[in-house]
Protein backbone atom coordinates (compact mmCIF):
# COMPACT_ATOMS: atom_id res chain seq x y z
CA UNK A 1 0.00 0.00 0.00
CA UNK A 2 1.46 3.34 -0.88
CA UNK A 3 1.48 6.43 1.67
CA UNK A 4 -0.52 9.02 1.38
CA UNK A 5 1.31 11.61 0.23
CA UNK A 6 0.52 15.02 -1.45
CA UNK A 7 3.30 17.46 -3.33
CA UNK A 8 2.77 20.37 -1.53
CA UNK A 9 4.81 23.39 -0.57
CA UNK A 10 5.35 25.89 2.07
CA UNK A 11 3.02 28.31 0.22
CA UNK A 12 0.10 26.58 0.40
CA UNK A 13 0.52 25.36 -3.69
CA UNK A 14 0.07 21.85 -5.06
CA UNK A 15 1.87 20.28 -7.55
CA UNK A 16 -0.40 17.70 -9.48
CA UNK A 17 1.48 18.59 -12.49
CA UNK A 18 5.06 17.23 -13.73
CA UNK A 19 6.91 18.06 -16.75
CA UNK A 20 9.32 16.10 -17.93
CA UNK A 21 12.35 16.42 -20.35
CA UNK A 22 13.38 13.53 -21.84
CA UNK A 23 16.08 14.40 -24.25
CA UNK A 24 17.40 18.00 -24.84
CA UNK A 25 18.55 17.79 -27.58
CA UNK A 26 16.44 19.17 -30.66
CA UNK A 27 16.21 19.65 -34.86
CA UNK A 28 15.00 23.06 -34.66
CA UNK A 29 17.26 26.17 -33.94
CA UNK A 30 14.68 28.79 -32.71
CA UNK A 31 16.13 32.02 -32.80
CA UNK A 32 15.65 32.94 -29.17
CA UNK A 33 16.62 29.00 -27.94
CA UNK A 34 19.05 27.40 -29.67
CA UNK A 35 20.25 29.87 -32.42
CA UNK A 36 23.12 27.59 -33.52
CA UNK A 37 21.16 24.42 -33.07
CA UNK A 38 21.54 22.10 -30.70
CA UNK A 39 24.97 21.56 -28.80
CA UNK A 40 26.13 18.53 -26.40
CA UNK A 41 26.13 20.21 -22.80
CA UNK A 42 26.41 16.93 -20.28
CA UNK A 43 28.54 13.49 -21.08
CA UNK A 44 25.44 11.23 -18.96
CA UNK A 45 23.18 9.56 -21.30
CA UNK A 46 19.22 10.29 -20.67
CA UNK A 47 17.07 8.90 -18.71
CA UNK A 48 15.81 5.14 -19.81
CA UNK A 49 12.54 4.10 -20.45
CA UNK A 50 12.66 2.58 -17.13
CA UNK A 51 14.17 5.20 -14.88
CA UNK A 52 11.29 7.37 -16.42
CA UNK A 53 8.77 4.60 -15.28
CA UNK A 54 9.79 4.36 -11.82
CA UNK A 55 9.86 8.54 -11.32
CA UNK A 56 6.83 8.76 -13.27
CA UNK A 57 5.27 6.06 -10.52
CA UNK A 58 6.84 7.59 -7.82
CA UNK A 59 5.17 10.66 -9.05
CA UNK A 60 1.72 9.07 -9.37
CA UNK A 61 1.91 8.01 -5.83
CA UNK A 62 2.26 11.74 -4.68
CA UNK A 63 -0.99 12.98 -6.42
CA UNK A 64 0.61 13.78 -9.39
CA UNK A 65 -2.37 13.11 -12.39
CA UNK A 66 -0.79 14.96 -15.26
CA UNK A 67 2.74 14.51 -17.74
CA UNK A 68 3.69 16.69 -19.98
CA UNK A 69 6.81 15.07 -22.01
CA UNK A 70 8.94 17.71 -23.11
CA UNK A 71 12.48 18.53 -24.31
CA UNK A 72 14.52 19.62 -26.42
CA UNK A 73 12.50 17.98 -29.14
CA UNK A 74 10.89 14.77 -27.20
CA UNK A 75 10.21 13.16 -30.42
CA UNK A 76 13.93 12.92 -31.43
CA UNK A 77 13.63 10.06 -29.07
CA UNK A 78 13.28 6.70 -31.04
CA UNK A 79 11.53 5.57 -27.66
CA UNK A 80 9.30 8.70 -27.49
CA UNK A 81 6.13 6.35 -28.05
CA UNK A 82 7.61 3.86 -25.95
CA UNK A 83 7.70 6.27 -23.16
CA UNK A 84 4.18 7.98 -23.42
CA UNK A 85 2.51 4.43 -23.57
CA UNK A 86 4.58 3.16 -20.23
CA UNK A 87 3.93 6.51 -18.69
CA UNK A 88 0.38 6.53 -19.64
CA UNK A 89 -0.19 3.39 -18.38
CA UNK A 90 0.67 4.10 -14.93
CA UNK A 91 -2.56 4.05 -12.49
CA UNK A 92 -3.39 7.75 -11.28
CA UNK A 93 -1.84 9.40 -14.47
CA UNK A 94 -4.83 10.90 -16.06
CA UNK A 95 -3.34 13.06 -18.44
CA UNK A 96 -0.40 12.67 -20.89
CA UNK A 97 0.74 15.43 -22.75
CA UNK A 98 3.68 16.82 -24.71
CA UNK A 99 5.25 19.63 -26.15
CA UNK A 100 6.54 19.65 -29.90
CA UNK A 101 8.04 21.51 -32.37
CA UNK A 102 5.72 19.83 -34.98
CA UNK A 103 8.39 17.41 -37.07
CA UNK A 104 7.14 14.76 -38.55
CA UNK A 105 3.74 15.55 -36.56
CA UNK A 106 1.45 14.66 -40.21
CA UNK A 107 2.94 11.04 -39.94
CA UNK A 108 3.07 10.19 -36.68
CA UNK A 109 0.20 11.71 -34.75
CA UNK A 110 -2.20 8.36 -35.05
CA UNK A 111 1.46 6.92 -33.18
CA UNK A 112 1.68 9.40 -30.61
CA UNK A 113 -2.33 9.42 -29.90
CA UNK A 114 -2.47 5.21 -29.71
CA UNK A 115 0.84 5.41 -27.15
CA UNK A 116 -1.62 7.00 -25.06
CA UNK A 117 -1.00 10.88 -25.55
CA UNK A 118 -4.06 13.14 -25.12
CA UNK A 119 -2.98 16.77 -25.19
CA UNK A 120 -0.33 18.14 -27.69
CA UNK A 121 1.20 21.46 -27.81
CA UNK A 122 2.28 22.33 -31.24
CA UNK A 123 5.04 25.91 -31.48
CA UNK A 124 4.51 28.09 -34.30
CA UNK A 125 5.56 31.41 -33.80
CA UNK A 126 4.83 32.89 -37.05
CA UNK A 127 2.03 31.82 -39.50
CA UNK A 128 4.05 33.24 -42.40
CA UNK A 129 5.98 30.73 -44.19
CA UNK A 130 9.13 32.80 -44.97
CA UNK A 131 9.42 34.25 -41.15
CA UNK A 132 8.66 30.62 -39.77
CA UNK A 133 11.73 29.95 -41.37
CA UNK A 134 13.79 32.91 -40.34
CA UNK A 135 12.64 32.14 -36.84
CA UNK A 136 13.42 27.89 -36.42
CA UNK A 137 15.81 27.59 -39.26
CA UNK A 138 13.21 25.20 -40.86
CA UNK A 139 11.01 25.94 -43.90
CA UNK A 140 8.22 23.83 -42.01
CA UNK A 141 5.23 25.64 -41.82
CA UNK A 142 3.07 23.87 -44.05
CA UNK A 143 4.03 20.28 -42.26
CA UNK A 144 3.87 21.45 -39.21
CA UNK A 145 0.10 23.86 -39.72
CA UNK A 146 -0.77 20.29 -41.25
CA UNK A 147 0.35 18.69 -37.95
CA UNK A 148 -2.22 20.16 -35.84
CA UNK A 149 -4.98 19.25 -38.35
CA UNK A 150 -3.85 15.34 -38.11
CA UNK A 151 -3.42 15.98 -34.11
CA UNK A 152 -7.37 16.76 -34.24
CA UNK A 153 -8.17 14.24 -36.76
CA UNK A 154 -6.42 11.36 -34.81
CA UNK A 155 -8.96 12.80 -31.49
CA UNK A 156 -6.35 14.76 -29.27
CA UNK A 157 -8.89 15.91 -26.44
CA UNK A 158 -6.52 19.37 -26.74
CA UNK A 159 -4.30 21.11 -29.39
CA UNK A 160 -2.38 23.92 -27.81
CA UNK A 161 -0.37 26.14 -30.34
CA UNK A 162 2.29 28.21 -28.48
CA UNK A 163 3.66 31.19 -30.32
CA UNK A 164 6.56 33.51 -28.17
CA UNK A 165 5.27 37.12 -28.81
CA UNK A 166 8.52 38.71 -30.53
CA UNK A 167 8.45 42.36 -31.45
CA UNK A 168 8.63 43.13 -35.20
CA UNK A 169 8.53 39.32 -36.54
CA UNK A 170 5.21 38.01 -35.05
CA UNK A 171 3.58 40.97 -33.33
CA UNK A 172 1.58 42.11 -36.64
CA UNK A 173 -0.16 38.59 -37.32
CA UNK A 174 -2.36 38.57 -34.65
CA UNK A 175 -5.26 38.63 -37.16
CA UNK A 176 -3.94 35.62 -39.12
CA UNK A 177 -3.49 33.86 -36.15
CA UNK A 178 -7.19 34.69 -34.79
CA UNK A 179 -8.25 33.81 -38.66
CA UNK A 180 -6.23 30.43 -38.08
CA UNK A 181 -8.34 30.07 -34.94
CA UNK A 182 -11.87 30.24 -36.29
CA UNK A 183 -12.72 27.13 -37.39
CA UNK A 184 -10.22 25.39 -35.30
CA UNK A 185 -11.02 23.96 -31.95
CA UNK A 186 -7.66 24.60 -30.69
CA UNK A 187 -5.76 27.13 -28.09
CA UNK A 188 -3.34 29.73 -29.01
CA UNK A 189 -0.87 29.96 -26.68
CA UNK A 190 0.78 33.76 -26.80
CA UNK A 191 4.11 33.48 -24.62
CA UNK A 192 5.73 36.41 -23.55
CA UNK A 193 9.63 35.91 -24.49
CA UNK A 194 11.49 34.77 -21.13
CA UNK A 195 14.99 36.50 -21.10
CA UNK A 196 17.67 33.70 -20.64
CA UNK A 197 21.47 33.07 -19.90
CA UNK A 198 22.00 33.26 -23.70
CA UNK A 199 19.42 35.52 -24.99
CA UNK A 200 20.31 38.62 -23.82
CA UNK A 201 20.79 41.19 -26.56
CA UNK A 202 17.89 38.85 -28.25
CA UNK A 203 15.64 39.55 -25.52
CA UNK A 204 16.27 43.22 -25.32
CA UNK A 205 15.56 43.57 -29.00
CA UNK A 206 12.43 41.58 -29.26
CA UNK A 207 10.54 41.37 -26.07
CA UNK A 208 7.07 42.61 -25.93
CA UNK A 209 4.88 43.00 -22.38
CA UNK A 210 2.03 40.46 -23.26
CA UNK A 211 -0.12 43.44 -21.76
CA UNK A 212 -0.23 44.92 -25.52
CA UNK A 213 -1.64 41.60 -27.04
CA UNK A 214 -4.17 41.51 -23.91
CA UNK A 215 -5.11 45.03 -24.81
CA UNK A 216 -5.62 44.08 -28.79
CA UNK A 217 -7.98 40.81 -27.93
CA UNK A 218 -10.30 42.77 -25.29
CA UNK A 219 -10.49 45.51 -28.03
CA UNK A 220 -11.66 42.82 -30.25
CA UNK A 221 -14.48 41.90 -27.58
CA UNK A 222 -12.35 38.65 -26.43
CA UNK A 223 -13.48 37.66 -23.02
CA UNK A 224 -11.27 36.24 -20.15
CA UNK A 225 -12.38 33.43 -19.25
CA UNK A 226 -12.98 32.40 -15.29
CA UNK A 227 -9.55 30.24 -14.16
CA UNK A 228 -10.52 26.81 -14.06
CA UNK A 229 -9.46 24.83 -10.94
CA UNK A 230 -6.08 23.08 -11.20
CA UNK A 231 -5.47 25.46 -14.29
CA UNK A 232 -1.90 26.96 -14.65
CA UNK A 233 -0.91 30.45 -15.46
CA UNK A 234 -2.29 31.13 -18.82
CA UNK A 235 -4.75 33.56 -18.53
CA UNK A 236 -7.53 32.50 -21.46
CA UNK A 237 -9.74 33.82 -23.53
CA UNK A 238 -12.72 33.32 -25.88
CA UNK A 239 -14.52 35.08 -28.28
CA UNK A 240 -18.53 34.01 -29.64
CA UNK A 241 -17.23 33.88 -33.54
CA UNK A 242 -14.31 31.73 -32.23
CA UNK A 243 -14.19 27.85 -32.06
CA UNK A 244 -10.36 28.49 -30.55
CA UNK A 245 -9.10 29.92 -27.57
CA UNK A 246 -6.58 32.33 -26.40
CA UNK A 247 -3.90 31.64 -23.89
CA UNK A 248 -1.65 34.19 -22.61
CA UNK A 249 0.90 33.34 -20.79
CA UNK A 250 3.45 36.30 -19.35
CA UNK A 251 5.47 35.41 -16.80
CA UNK A 252 6.59 39.13 -15.40
CA UNK A 253 3.01 39.93 -14.41
CA UNK A 254 2.49 40.12 -11.06
CA UNK A 255 1.04 36.75 -9.37
CA UNK A 256 1.97 34.88 -11.75
CA UNK A 257 3.95 32.26 -9.65
CA UNK A 258 0.76 31.84 -7.30
CA UNK A 259 -0.35 29.59 -9.64
CA UNK A 260 2.26 27.91 -10.04
CA UNK A 261 1.10 23.59 -10.35
CA UNK A 262 4.14 22.29 -11.51
CA UNK A 263 7.48 20.39 -11.03
CA UNK A 264 10.10 19.95 -13.57
CA UNK A 265 12.40 16.69 -13.83
CA UNK A 266 15.27 17.46 -16.40
CA UNK A 267 16.01 14.42 -18.71
CA UNK A 268 18.90 13.80 -16.64
CA UNK A 269 16.52 12.74 -13.80
CA UNK A 270 17.24 16.77 -11.71
CA UNK A 271 14.08 17.95 -10.13
CA UNK A 272 13.86 21.67 -10.71
CA UNK A 273 11.52 23.52 -8.73
CA UNK A 274 11.42 26.43 -10.57
CA UNK A 275 11.82 26.96 -14.04
CA UNK A 276 14.40 30.19 -13.29
CA UNK A 277 15.68 28.47 -10.44
CA UNK A 278 19.55 27.75 -10.19
CA UNK A 279 20.63 23.96 -10.28
CA UNK A 280 18.39 21.22 -9.70
CA UNK A 281 18.16 18.56 -7.21
CA UNK A 282 19.35 15.10 -8.64
CA UNK A 283 17.13 12.07 -8.13
CA UNK A 284 18.58 9.64 -10.40
CA UNK A 285 20.15 7.45 -7.82
CA UNK A 286 16.58 6.88 -6.28
CA UNK A 287 14.94 5.47 -9.74
CA UNK A 288 17.53 2.77 -10.05
CA UNK A 289 15.41 -0.24 -8.53
CA UNK A 290 11.25 -0.49 -7.46
CA UNK A 291 12.01 -1.03 -4.29
CA UNK A 292 13.56 2.96 -3.90
CA UNK A 293 9.82 4.71 -4.51
CA UNK A 294 9.41 5.42 -0.92
CA UNK A 295 12.72 7.43 -0.74
CA UNK A 296 12.27 9.13 -3.82
CA UNK A 297 8.82 10.30 -2.51
CA UNK A 298 10.73 11.41 0.43
CA UNK A 299 13.50 13.15 -1.06
CA UNK A 300 10.84 15.12 -3.42
CA UNK A 301 8.82 15.58 -1.09
CA UNK A 302 11.39 17.35 1.67
CA UNK A 303 13.01 19.45 -1.13
CA UNK A 304 9.60 21.10 -1.85
CA UNK A 305 9.91 22.75 1.68
CA UNK A 306 12.85 24.73 -0.23
CA UNK A 307 10.84 25.90 -3.08
CA UNK A 308 10.51 29.84 -3.31
CA UNK A 309 7.34 31.77 -3.87
CA UNK A 310 7.89 33.16 -6.97
CA UNK A 311 10.94 33.94 -9.96
CA UNK A 312 13.46 36.57 -9.74
CA UNK A 313 13.11 37.59 -13.67
CA UNK A 314 11.93 40.88 -12.81
CA UNK A 315 15.26 41.97 -11.73
CA UNK A 316 17.25 40.54 -14.37
CA UNK A 317 18.03 37.40 -12.70
CA UNK A 318 17.76 34.47 -15.33
CA UNK A 319 18.88 31.92 -12.49
CA UNK A 320 21.27 30.12 -14.77
CA UNK A 321 19.35 28.94 -17.47
CA UNK A 322 21.49 29.00 -20.14
CA UNK A 323 17.94 28.75 -22.87
CA UNK A 324 14.71 26.54 -22.48
CA UNK A 325 15.65 23.61 -24.24
CA UNK A 326 17.56 22.09 -21.71
CA UNK A 327 14.32 21.88 -19.61
CA UNK A 328 11.54 22.04 -21.66
CA UNK A 329 10.16 25.41 -21.21
N1 LIG B 1 10.80 32.53 -23.95
C1 LIG B 1 9.53 32.10 -24.13
N2 LIG B 1 9.21 30.91 -24.63
C2 LIG B 1 10.21 30.10 -24.97
N3 LIG B 1 10.20 28.85 -25.48
C3 LIG B 1 11.47 28.44 -25.62
N4 LIG B 1 12.33 29.41 -25.23
C4 LIG B 1 11.56 30.46 -24.80
C5 LIG B 1 11.85 31.75 -24.27
N5 LIG B 1 13.10 32.17 -24.07
C6 LIG B 1 8.96 28.15 -25.82
C7 LIG B 1 8.96 27.48 -27.15
C8 LIG B 1 7.91 26.42 -26.98
C9 LIG B 1 7.85 26.19 -25.50
C10 LIG B 1 8.25 24.83 -25.11
O1 LIG B 1 8.75 27.11 -24.91
O2 LIG B 1 8.62 28.30 -28.21
O3 LIG B 1 6.68 26.84 -27.47
FE1 LIG C 1 13.80 23.41 -30.28
FE2 LIG C 1 11.71 24.25 -28.88
FE3 LIG C 1 14.10 25.41 -28.56
FE4 LIG C 1 12.73 25.75 -30.87
S1 LIG C 1 12.11 26.44 -28.81
S2 LIG C 1 14.92 25.29 -30.67
S3 LIG C 1 11.74 23.81 -31.10
S4 LIG C 1 13.60 23.32 -28.04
Amino acid sequence: MDKEYAIEDRFGRRFPYLRLSVTDVCNFRCTYCLPDGHKKTREDSFLTLQEIRRLAEAFAGMGTWKIRLTGGEPTVRKDFSDIARVVSSIPGIRKVAFTTNGYKLPERAKEYYDAGLRAINVSIDSLDPRKFHEITGHNRLEEVVDGVQCALDAGFDKVKINAVLLKGLNDGELGGFLDFIANRPVSLRFIELMQTGDNLAYFRKYHIPATVIRKKLEQRGWQELEREEGAGPAVEYAHPDYQGRIGIIAPYSKDFCKTCNRLRVSAWGDLHLCLFGAGGHSLRHLMQEDGQKEELQETVMRLMQIKKSTHFLQTGDTGVRTNLASIGG
